[in-house]
């Protein structure tokens, strides 16, 4: 990276999943005002920005990623009046505001999708995308992401629409230029509010080939048309705007791609999301098709993005969102005890899991983002019934696996590690009844099974081991070091089966090295000599001052500054 760095090297996004985060007007739902009476524990842990997941409008049908209205708040969340106090109360805490763009698709109850479905011959009916049938039939044999045929049958203009989610969430026509006019004047009025940039949801979908819509192929993700759609966007929106972070949701994206999309001259984008490293545990059909946790092949992942954007372009660093289960009960001691074949306690080693992976991502390169409730260690829900599940994919992937044959009982193992209500269980404030301080009803989503024992109240008094305490020393780390902020990454011993170990170098030399070296396994990990040997002072761990410098305990994580060798 040349010239001065962009503000967004130094700094740390907290995720906020507004329907869990806390309820402040008592119906069981969080909401805005909860969310501004929870800020100074936001602000405590010392990020710069937070990600809002979507507020607008919207049937709920996808927990708000199925927007109605993309200039109102929705009731369920608050008033627009409240979001600008919020805003308010976030930028007097010297942070940023960055809301969820969702421009892939809108809600089936959008205007604009019920002005299109009017007649073909309506001026919105081409700002989606419509086919007529072929032999009777779907134009093409896609499928949407969450079960089922991406075309639904519109019976009032005799054409198939196109959905690549539910469909209740039609997808726009980014080829229409109103429409495009539409969506930047929309950004443009968010940003004119005050709100800090967006982060984009599915970004990399929005250009659509129209000549493989007949072929079946997988012509709606990385097509070439997506880099003029987001450099106009950029031109459009953004320019001449300053201090914006703009990240884009990109499911597929190569490191290829990924250093297009984000390299400073083209004017795309600051960063994006990939979904290698979060693959790695699936089967190629589903996410659903569980497989075991392989810390090689992840560090590995990992290792090939941090090169592959050295020279240009920027990382987002993430283990989890509001789509993906808890690393705790993903890549933590629970995790590699059940790929090791035992059943595994879900609380096994959990603060140091925990502190220990906030530790190896936070060291990367790149910008690292907390989701709610990682910052105090919260684990996978342990739902054991489908009536405890809420989420859209994962009632029409049970009721599609159990149709094709899967046990119930295999369906619900299926769902207790993958589904998306593993990060959507409520923030538990505390220990109260009867939602922990969440709310002061029964949640529209049970509490999960760390509850009352997990909660923010005793993490935070929980001294020496608070996952809250070790990520705001983490976050203190990355604002001081310009070594965590830029220096160079280096994997070490990139097949060894629990050791996760590699160098920060600033090129300069400015400052010394470090090197972080984690142990993700219960026994004692012997250093290699050659990290062992260079190791000097003491940067940062998670289980304190080593009594054996060269050797790990069980899930140890440290940071050192890295002598000569
Ligand atoms: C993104 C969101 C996810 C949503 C989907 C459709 O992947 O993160 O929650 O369901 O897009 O909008």
């Amino acid at each position: 990276m040349s010239g001065p760095e962009p503000w967004w090297t130094d700094a740390v996004v907290y995720q906020v999943y507004p329907r869990s985060f806390a309820d402040g007007n008592g119906d069981g739902v969080g909401d805005l005002a909860g969310l501004r009476q929870h800020l100074d524990h936001i602000a405590d842990l010392g990020v710069d920005v937070i990600w809002l997941s979507p507020v607008y409008r919207s049937p709920q049908a996808d927990n708000g990623y199925d927007i109605s209205d993309y200039e109102d708040i929705d009731p369920l969340f608050g008033t627009i009046d409240e979001f600008d106090a919020l805003l308010v109360e976030v930028h007097r805490r010297g942070m940023k505001l960055v809301m969820d763009l969702v421009v892939n698709h809108s809600s089936d109850q959008h205007p604009w999708f019920r002005a299109a479905k009017l007649s073909r011959a309506c001026p919105k009916h081409d700002w989606y995308i419509w086919r007529d049938p072929v032999d009777g039939h779907e134009p093409n044999e896609w499928r949407a992401a969450f079960g089922g045929p991406a075309w639904s049958w519109d019976p009032g203009t005799g054409q198939y629409y196109l959905h690549m989610f539910t469909p209740q969430q039609p997808d726009l026509n980014w080829d229409n230029p109103d429409l495009r006019a539409a969506v930047y004047a929309m950004m443009n009025g968010w940003l004119d509010r005050g709100v800090d940039g967006f982060r984009m949801d599915v970004i990399n979908h929005i250009a659509k080939d129209p000549a493989s819509l007949s072929d079946g192929s997988a012509g709606y993700v990385m097509q070439p048309r997506i880099h003029d759609h987001l450099q106009e966007m950029h031109e459009r929106v953004f320019a001449g705007r300053d201090a914006l972070l703009t990240v884009g949701e990109m499911p597929g994206v190569t490191v290829a791609d990924a250093a297009l999309f984000t390299d400073p001259e083209r004017r795309e984008l600051d960063m994006v999301f990939q979904f290698e490293h979060v693959g790695l545990d699936h089967g190629p059909d589903t996410k659903f098709d569980n497989r075991p946790f392989d810390l090689p092949a992840l560090k590995t992942s990992l290792a090939r993005w941090q090169t592959g954007l050295a020279e240009s372009g920027w990382n987002s660093l993430y283990l989890a969102n509001h789509d993906q289960p808890r690393p705790v009960s993903r890549f933590g001691a629970a995790a590699v005890a059940a790929a090791a074949g035992f059943d595994a306690d879900p609380f096994t080693l959990r603060y140091e899991s925990a502190t220990l992976l906030a530790t190896v991502l936070h060291l990367h390169r790149g910008t690292p983002y907390v989701y709610q409730g990682d910052e105090i260690g919260m684990v996978n829900a342990g739902f054991e019934r489908i009536e405890d599940y809420r989420d859209i994919e994962s009632l029409n992937w049970f009721r599609g696996a159990v149709g094709r044959g899967t046990s119930i009982p295999d369906a619900l193992d299926a769902l207790a590690f993958r589904s998306r209500d593993n990060a959507r269980t409520p923030i538990p404030w505390d220990d109260s009844a009867p939602a922990g301080g969440f709310s002061a009803v029964t949640p529209w989503i049970g509490m999960g099974q760390g509850w009352p024992s997990i909660t923010v109240a005793a993490d935070r008094a929980a001294g020496d081991r608070s996952v809250f305490d070790h990520h705001r020393r983490l976050i203190d780390l990355r604002h001081a070091s310009r070594t965590v902020r830029l220096g160079e990454f280096e994997l070490l011993e990139p097949d060894h089966p629990s050791l996760w170990a590699f160098t920060r170098t600033l090129v300069d030399e400015s400052e010394p090295p470090l090197v972080v070296v984690a142990n993700l396994s219960s026994s004692v990990v012997m250093l290699p000599a050659a990290i062992g040997s260079r190791l000097e002072t003491l940067v940062l761990g998670n289980l304190g001052r080593p009594e054996v410098a060269d050797e790990l305990r069980p899930w140890e994580a440290r940071v050192h500054e890295f002598g000569p060798a």
